[in-house]
């Protein structure tokens, strides 16, 4: 489809197509982070989490840094964003339980179960999302999902547990491929899980807790999410 824009006397000044006006993914994840502010008023320490979305979530912080005592962390790479734009960061020892943790997700389901751990950040991630009243999901609408494993599900392992883990997953029918090169916060290695197909994600993040080795699996169904804001199109939906 073809549109323009036409000036009074009828000639044409650019021409646009219906390609034009689609929202980026990036643009779909900064109005979701901008839409989550309204849930940190008046919240003096605001949890934090890690990823592009929440990267977005941290600017819009620096607007009303001077309104808040500042926030808990979930990762290095969060921990120095904040500081650059001179928010506090307390440490979760120094703050007891927070009233509100903000973060992404790489699959969400209607019932608020949550994949995470894309960006190797899960365990402090499930960490501060513990110890939160309200935990608000922002993700843009290609995180949505009826069931979770389509995006491989992360694994964090003590290094030494790595081969075994894997065995176990492969137990549990996926394919672990080890995320390489990579270490985590926390010194550990990551194992990406292809191929589940989880149908009962409390029951699985049970079952991969309790393996020894494992330090965290990326499932956040135990405790999901309480609010998740989707980006879609120009809106931003509340479920
Ligand atoms: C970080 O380890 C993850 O749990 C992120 O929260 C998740 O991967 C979402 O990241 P994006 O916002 O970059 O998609």
């Amino acid at each position: 489809m073809q549109a323009g824009y036409f000036s009074q006397n009828g000639s044409v000044l650019n021409f646009f197509t219906s390609e034009d006006f689609k929202v980026t993914q990036d643009e779909l994840k900064k109005q979701v982070a901008q839409a989550a502010l309204a849930y940190v008023k008046d919240v003096p320490i605001i949890g934090v989490g890690t990823g592009s979305t929440v990267n977005h979530f941290i600017d819009f912080l620096a607007d009303i840094r001077h309104d808040i005592e500042g926030a808990v962390s979930s990762s290095i790479v969060s921990t120095e964003r904040l500081k650059k734009i001179g928010i506090r960061v307390f440490e979760l020892g120094e703050t007891g339980d927070l009233d509100v943790y903000v973060d992404g997700a790489d699959e969400v389901t209607p019932h608020k179960a949550m994949l995470k751990g894309g960006g190797g950040a899960l365990t402090r991630e499930k960490i501060v999302a513990a110890a939160s009243k309200k935990f608000i999901c922002i993700v843009d609408d290609s995180k949505t999902v009826d069931v979770l494993g389509k995006f491989p599900l992360p694994v964090e392992v003590i290094p030494m547990a790595r081969s075994y883990v894997a065995r176990e997953m492969v137990k549990l029918g996926g394919q672990p491929v080890w995320r390489e090169g990579f270490v985590t916060d926390n010194h550990c290695d990551i194992l990406d899980v292809h191929n589940l197909n989880i149908l009962d994600p409390i029951a699985l993040e049970k079952t991969i807790n309790n393996i020894p080795g494992v330090v965290t699996v990326g499932l956040f169904a135990m405790r999901g999410a309480d609010v998740v804001l989707i980006g879609q199109g120009d809106k931003v939906i509340t479920r």
